[in-house]
């Protein structure tokens, strides 16, 4: 009948699907599922929940740790000091926020004073990544950080162990660079992190 597909709900609750409950569907019920999540107590202290910015047809798609105090008053992932540094990435490649490029986080919620996502956090959000990557079906997923290499791979490896190789997730090519708010702290890293994203690009040119 050419209608949008919904959601499949394993169950329905007040206040909307929580991201576990999610199980197949498109991107208007993600965006009404996002702010209606109340699945983790992090619910309780945002302003506003961070989906993603970007093209959602992006060939690119970048995934960082968690919106900080200037995401959750904006509600657009990467707009304080470490999103300009990773705008700045992103023109050393060619490559242009919203253009090709769509930007998440593993968490869609800020943790208080920025602190680490917790474990039950990562695991409760981690299924509405997982639907916004299989809506946009990116040509290749640069995971900057600890948390998302971590959660989109399913190890506790340290990011220098696995910078420099091609992994999968779900079928779509993956590589790992640092966290641009790690860069900032580490200024010597930032050489590594600019081999990273020269990879990518090779990379990207080779699928
Ligand atoms: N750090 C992140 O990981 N994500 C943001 O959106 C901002 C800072």
């Amino acid at each position: 009948m050419g209608l949008a597909p919904v959601w499949r709900l394993r169950k329905t609750q007040a206040g909307g699907p929580s991201a576990g409950e999610l199980a197949d569907g498109d991107w208007i019920t993600l965006k009404q599922a996002v702010p209606a999540c109340t699945a983790c107590a992090l619910h309780k202290a945002r302003t506003q929940t961070v989906l993603g910015v970007g093209d959602e047809k992006a060939q690119w798609m970048l995934v960082g740790e968690a919106p900080g105090a200037e995401e959750d008053r904006l509600g657009e992932p990467f707009v304080g000091q470490a999103g300009k540094l990773l705008d700045n990435m992103l023109a050393a490649i060619s490559l242009k926020r919203g253009e090709n490029v769509y930007i998440a986080n593993v968490l869609k919620c800020r943790p208080p004073g920025n602190r680490n996502p917790e474990p039950d956090e990562v695991a409760k959000c981690t299924p509405f990544l997982k639907q916004q990557i299989a809506l946009i079906h990116p040509k290749l997923i640069i995971a900057m950080g600890r948390f998302a290499a971590q959660t989109l791979l399913a190890t506790d490896a340290s990011i220098s162990s696995l910078r420099g190789r091609v992994y999968k997730y779900e079928g779509v090519p993956l590589i790992v660079t640092y966290h641009p708010a790690y860069l900032l702290r580490n200024l010597p890293d930032k050489a590594k992190a600019w081999a990273d994203l020269l990879f990518a690009k090779r990379t990207m040119a080779s699928l």
